[in-house]
């Protein structure tokens, strides 16, 4: 029967895949009610679909032009939801929690996140240093500087936004203990992770991603790294050690001023002695 099975597959004129389009890559949206899929197809049909000049291009690193469709469009009304986080799920295991206090300010002037979307007759270039695109569906955000929008909040290979809970709410392990002062470094540390890191590391089990180890368990990653060593692979992990399939980027000056990356490291250890 099996065999039969696989001739008859064989004979068919065209593959399957052709025929019934099973990958397609879609985009899912989970926000309020119900969950939508989106083919590429299906947002490029639609009215507000536009050409959209990127300044300063976080995957290509220069500026480009992106058909793409308004996210605040995509989400309908952000004020009658009971979340306060969009999670953004890549296919790559990268997820980033972005909050939605920083997409609702597109509303007053502030950075304008949209769903770039690629398709085959119109592929993007890969991106440099990589054999890929950011495609098919990029979040990127117009005048990112004006809402002070971090590179990790810019998901690229976009399978799925969803609201949901801020990540103190969900992972309560994430958090600083209440007692430290409203300006604790350790408590601006947390808020940095959060923005920066989370979305490839997990912290004592806390977050989605899973891009990179979980920098809390089994150890603390200040616990077998130097002060130097960590700082210096935050900043450039080349700089440190390299092998073809690295994936972490650096994060410059620009991105984690030095204030902020001590901040930061506070934070790491804060949780290292939790
Ligand atoms: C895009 C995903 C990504 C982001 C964002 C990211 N990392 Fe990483 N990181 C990785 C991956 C993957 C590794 C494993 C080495 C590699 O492939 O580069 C890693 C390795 C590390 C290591 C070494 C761990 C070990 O035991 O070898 C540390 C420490 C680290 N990252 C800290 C950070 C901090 C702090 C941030 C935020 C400022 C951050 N990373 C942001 C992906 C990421």
């Amino acid at each position: 029967m099996r065999i039969l099975l696989v001739l008859f597959l064989l004979a068919l004129p065209f593959p399957l895949g052709q025929q019934v389009n099973a990958k397609e890559a879609t985009l899912t949206i989970s926000f309020g009610a119900g969950a939508k899929v989106y083919r590429a197809a299906d947002l490029l049909a639609r009215t507000d679909a536009a050409d959209v000049t990127i300044k300063h291009d976080i995957a290509y690193k220069r500026p480009m032009i992106y058909r793409a469709v308004p996210l605040l469009d995509l989400l309908g009304d952000l004020d009658k939801v009971p979340f306060d986080t969009l999670e953004a799920q890549a296919t790559d295991g990268f997820v980033s929690q972005i909050p939605l206090a920083l997409v609702s300010k597109a509303r007053d002037g502030g950075a304008v996140p949209w769903i770039a979307i690629e398709t085959a007759k119109k592929p993007w270039p890969d991106m440099p240093g990589r054999s890929f695109s950011p495609g098919p569906f990029f979040m990127i955000w117009q005048h990112a500087e004006r809402s002070g929008v971090g590179p990790e909040q810019w998901p690229y290979a976009l399978a799925q936004l969803s609201g949901v809970q801020s990540p103190f709410k969900r992972w309560p392990q994430l958090a600083v203990a209440a007692s430290l002062p409203a300006d604790a470094p350790e408590r601006r540390g947390a808020k940095g992770f959060i923005k920066n890191c989370l979305s490839c590391h997990r912290l004592n089990g806390a977050g989605e991603g899973d891009m990179g180890p979980d920098l809390d368990k089994p150890m603390n990653a200040t616990e077998y790294m130097t002060p130097v060593g960590l700082r210096r692979l935050i900043r450039d992990p080349a700089s440190v050690r390299t092998w073809p399939n690295q994936v972490m980027q650096g994060f410059d000056k620009s991105v984690i001023p030095d204030n902020e990356l001590d901040d930061l490291i506070a934070y790491l250890k804060y949780i290292a002695r939790k």
